[in-house]
């Protein structure tokens, strides 16, 4: 059933029990890869919330979880771009960090989050996304885990918004082509 959000009209595209599937793929391949070790899991807010709750109810061994929070901006130079807002505070050293993120667009916000983690003395980084857009990314940063690839279309729903709203919706919805 379609739903509006402000202006805008969306109609149903990703299950529930699909995006529930890829969150246990994810994790599975995840715990097969670090089992034996204490991943630090660091989600990006605000879109990654669900995704990060979901994903370590299905993460059966030892892990840890943090936040950063980013924000990108229309672009008022050539260069800055995305802005940090809730930074790193905890120790890193020689840590195993795991990136959650809720979508992979531009990746711009990706190669933000890349940059800070290579000023950490951490053991290694690995990214793992929900969805990803690979009409769109066009960036060099291998994204070792990927849910579901989907076209470029702009979706909403299971921690996505539009302007603020959608975020609660259990299924993903996409924007009505008018
Ligand atoms: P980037 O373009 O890869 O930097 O994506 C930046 C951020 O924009 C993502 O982390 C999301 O929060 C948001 N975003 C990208 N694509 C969508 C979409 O289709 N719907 C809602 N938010 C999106
Ligand atoms: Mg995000």
């Amino acid at each position: 059933m379609e739903i509006h959000l402000h202006n805008k009209t969306f109609t149903p595209y990703i299950s529930e029990s699909e995006i529930q599937q890829s969150v246990k793929n994810i994790a599975k391949k995840i715990s097969n890869n670090y089992k034996n070790e204490t991943p630090l899991f660091l989600g990006v807010l605000n879109g990654s919330f669900i995704f990060c709750a979901d994903l370590l109810k299905e993460y059966k061994h030892a892990c840890n979880i943090s936040f950063i929070k980013l924000a990108s901006y229309e672009q008022t130079t050539s260069t800055g771009t995305v802005n940090e807002l809730i930074g790193l505070n905890e120790d890193l050293t020689n840590r195993t960090v795991i990136v959650l993120e809720d979508i992979v667009d531009t990746g711009n916000t990706l190669e933000k989050i890349v940059e800070i983690l290579k000023q950490q003395p951490i053991k290694e980084f690995k990214i793992a996304t929900l969805f990803l857009k690979p009409d769109v990314y066009k960036k060099e940063i291998f994204i070792d885990y990927v849910g579901l690839e989907i076209k470029n279309n702009f979706i909403v729903g299971y921690g996505l918004d539009y302007d603020g709203l959608g975020r609660n919706l259990k299924e993903v919805y996409k924007l009505k082509e008018n």
